[in-house]
Parts: structure tokens; sequence; C-alpha cells
């Protein structure tokens, strides 16, 4: 069971709101990239898991998944500063159109360790980020995404993905508790 309640949680952005922006983002992104160009969408797991799927339906290109998982923030409300690579299995993206899709952009240790190892690693033809939030005032590295939903203040946030010690993934919005 969680320590916290799901009844003390208040909305912060709600199902409608996230599939609306959804919709005008994937079209801002569609733009990007010529319409015969093949792109790999990279779901970063596990926060990324609802917005990659919903972000996919509404992008119309060829498009192939991929699946890393990284992890930051332990069971913690605070980023732990400590990045593990939990699984970076990918097949050889060099040339090809990477386009990264994040949950949420918070101190940017995570986007800046992904964007550099892409870089460096892969070598793509074009790399793209979004995010589906964007925490920017919590920021401690130069980092910022090519696209992002929503920019919401410094508060810990759960739902549509993102968790609290694993919890709160499965709510269809965007929600935190409130001090
Ligand atoms: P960053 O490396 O500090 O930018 O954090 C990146 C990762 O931490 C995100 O991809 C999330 O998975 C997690 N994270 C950051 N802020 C929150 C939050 O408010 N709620 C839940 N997870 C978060
Ligand atoms: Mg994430």
């Amino acid at each position: 069971m969680s320590d916290k309640l799901m009844s003390d949680l208040k909305i912060l952005i709600t199902e409608e709101e996230i599939k609306n922006k959804i919709k005008s983002l994937a079209k801002d992104v569609e733009n990007v990239f010529e319409k015969d160009e093949d792109i790999y969408v990279i779901c970063v797991l596990k926060g990324s898991v609802m917005f990659c799927a919903d972000f996919v339906k509404q992008f119309n290109h060829n498009i192939q998944m991929e699946f890393i998982r990284i992890s930051s923030y332990g069971n913690e409300t605070k980023s732990t500063n400590n990045l593990q690579a939990i699984d970076l299995t990918l097949p050889n993206l060099n040339n090809k159109n990477v386009l990264i899709v994040e949950d949420i952009i918070d101190t940017g240790l995570t986007a800046r360790f992904l964007t550099d190892m892409f870089k460096i690693k892969h070598q793509p033809k074009k790399l793209v980020f979004v995010s589906l939030l964007n925490k920017k005032c919590a920021r401690q590295v130069n980092i910022e995404p090519d696209f992002y939903g929503f920019e919401i203040e410094d508060k810990f946030v759960v739902g549509y993905g993102l968790d609290y010690k694993g919890y709160f993934r499965n709510l269809p919005y965007i929600a935190y508790f409130p001090q």
C-alpha cells in the first residue's frame, strides 16, 4: 500500500487537457520530419509509458518503437541526482531519426545524459526530444526539450505514468499532494 492516499490528491492537469495537448504536440513534432522519413521513437520507461503510447497514436509517420529504462528518483519525491541506467538496449541508430519521449524534465540530468549518450554512441541523423511536462524552475543543468506539453511549478506530481514509490501511474490525469 502507498503511504500517501489517492483521496488527498489535487488534480493539476485533467485527462481532457492531456488529450488535447498531445494532439497538438504530435502535429508540431510531425512537422520536424519529412513525410517519408522513418523514425525511431524511444520511450523512456517507466514514466513515459502513458504519454508515449498516446502520443504515437496521434503521430502520423512511419515509426518504430524502442524502450529504454532509467531511474533517477528511487523512492523519493526529490531527484536523487543519481541516475541508474537499467536498460539501454537499442538497435543501431546510426544516421537514423530519433525521437526521445519523456514524461517530465526536472533537474535536466536525465535529459542531458540521454542527449549526450545518443549523440556520442548512436550519431543519429536527427535527434528530437519531447517531454509532456517541463519543470523549468528545478533545472540543475542547462537543457531544454525541443517540444513540451505543459510547464509546471516545482511540485512533485503523479499520475499518467508518473509515480510516487511505484504507485499512482495508472491515474488518467496529473495530480499533486498539497502541502
Ligand atoms: P531529472 O533527471 O531530474 O530531470 O528527472 C527525470 C526523471 O525523474 C523523470 O523522467 C521522472 O521519471 C522523474 N521525475 C521528475 N519529477 C517528477 C515528479 O514530479 N513526479 C514523478 N517523477 C518525477
Ligand atoms: Mg522519465
